[in-house]
């Protein structure tokens, strides 16, 4: 099973996958009844007709459980493989959707593997950390909400619970915003070099699909609107915003602007707070990603509004007006009950305990060590390891340095806490899709990185026989 079960306990004996399963469920909703039950029985029949597996004839009992285990970790659960039967119990919903995905790899392994057998076990299983996240960039290339979904079931599947939907930079915005129609009549097209248009994005129906679909597979989806950097998007369709207004086009090259939104005028105060307010009710989830990454400082050295600001609040220098920014957001951001995320450039300045740091450069360890004495809260996706458009292979497509999956696997996130006190949440890979025109391609740089990831975070450090089971589930998902 990947992530690999924190306690299996192998009993002796086993059990033979009949032809009929028979379920019998307690504490679960009615529609959570025929949701997993008709899933799993469907799934189990292609399955059969898929492989070389003859079920014996007969039925096996399939117990389906909300009811206490004694665990107390809400996303716990506990499977029991006995000779007459099988059962799977978790005190929270949250474990048992977690505990359905470990039975069906379990079912699967025995189908494709064991000639239907199962060893009578229990598992006991609770993940290490509770932030294990995926991220999408869905700017650089846009993505169907078909894929959206995709992406998220391979996410279920492998127990990841945080999606990181990157919506936003400077080759395109993807977010309908009736306040700020501009945003995707201006903001979601550029101009490829041959003159070709291209771009897309997501309606208001769209993310209320992809954010109730996370919901029902226990994933939270967190819109990343990258500010003050990263916004050509935003300038094309509000060109005032800038430090030096003129006209901007979403960019169609790759590569840090160096323009950006002045933070001198009030003006884009207002839009920034107008807009969040926008996307806190558009995605109702505790988290908003707010970026801060990769803002060069020339314009706000240049400017007079921003030098204003500078004096005006006794701040310091740039950096300092960008922390200013970032925690005025976070002011706001904390009214309408959202939790602010950024990227570790925001501990350039002080942005105050109470942010999330996504850490990300270089092995992440400076910005880690930085986060915790701070007292915030911290991730890691440090790009030396969890950047999946980095290279699998020295000789594969891909950009920069080399994540293949000995890389990932080889990532201790105990090395990232320095002490009791220190927040470490968890982690999550990177998506970035400068290089990945089709979706397609995000699936084979994904795979099959993503497992070790899912391992790291849920079971605390990869396994080595990781590689064996991968080739167990070997066309699973
Ligand atoms: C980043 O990769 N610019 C966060
Ligand atoms: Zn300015």
């Amino acid at each position: 099973m990947i992530p690999r079960p924190r306690k299996i306990e192998v009993h002796g004996g086993e059990c033979f996958l009949p032809q009929m399963l028979r379920y019998q469920c307690n504490g679960l909703s009615q529609k959570d009844v025929s949701h997993y039950c008709d899933y799993l029985l469907n799934w189990l029949r292609g399955e059969y007709e898929d492989s070389d597996y003859h079920a014996p004839p007969g039925e096996l009992g399939l117990s389906l459980n909300i009811c206490p285990t004694g665990l107390a970790h809400r996303e716990a659960y506990v499977i029991d493989i006995m000779e007459d039967g099988i059962s799977l119990r978790a005190t929270w919903m949250e474990g048992f959707r977690h505990g359905f995905q470990s039975l069906m790899q379990l079912l699967y392994k025995a189908v494709r593997h064991h000639g239907g057998m199962l060893p009578c076990q229990r598992i006991e299983d609770w993940p290490a950390y509770e932030w294990r996240g995926l991220h999408l960039d869905c700017s650089r290339h846009f993505f169907g909400v078909d894929d959206v979904l995709k992406y998220l079931e391979w996410m279920e599947a492998l127990k990841l619970n945080r999606f990181h939907w990157h919506l936003t930079d400077d080759q395109g915005w993807r977010i309908e915003c009736p306040s700020f129609p501009l945003l995707t009549e201006k903001g979601a097209w550029r101009t490829n070099p041959d003159s070709s248009s291209y771009g897309g994005f997501y309606s208001r129906d769209d993310i209320a699909r992809v954010v109730s679909y996370g919901l029902e597979m226990g994933i939270e989806v967190i819109p990343e609107i990258d500010l003050p950097g990263h916004a050509m998007a935003i300038l094309s369709a509000y060109p005032e915003l800038a430090c030096i207004p003129k006209e901007f086009e979403p960019l169609s090259v790759w590569g840090i602007s160096e323009d950006i939104l002045c933070a001198g005028k009030d003006a884009t105060l207002e839009f920034l707070k107008a807009l969040l307010s926008e996307m806190a009710e558009l995605f109702p989830g505790p988290f908003i990603h707010i970026g801060g990454d990769e803002a060069p400082k020339q314009r706000w050295k240049a400017c007079p509004a921003c030098q204003k600001r500078i004096k005006d609040q006794g701040l310091k220098d740039e950096e300092e007006l960008q922390s200013w920014l970032i925690k005025e957001l976070q002011k706001h951001l904390k009214t309408l009950g959202k939790t602010v995320i950024g990227w570790d450039e925001i501990l350039d300045g002080d942005p105050g305990p109470d942010p999330i740091v996504s850490v990300w450069r270089g092995d992440g360890l400076d910005a880690a060590r930085k986060a915790a004495q701070n007292g915030n809260p911290y991730l890691l996706c440090p790009n030396q390891f969890l950047y999946f458009d980095w290279k699998a292979a020295e000789d594969g497509p891909g950009a920069f340095g080399v994540t293949s999956l000995e890389k990932v696997m080889s990532l201790n996130p105990e090395d990232y806490r320095f002490s009791e006190s220190s927040k470490l949440l968890g982690g999550q890979a990177n998506v970035w899709t400068e290089r990945m025109p089709d979706f397609e391609t995000v699936q084979k740089m994904l795979f099959p990185r993503v497992y070790a990831l899912a391992e790291i975070f849920w079971s605390g450090r990869a396994h080595p026989d990781l590689k064996e089971r991968i080739a167990q589930l070997e066309a699973y998902l």
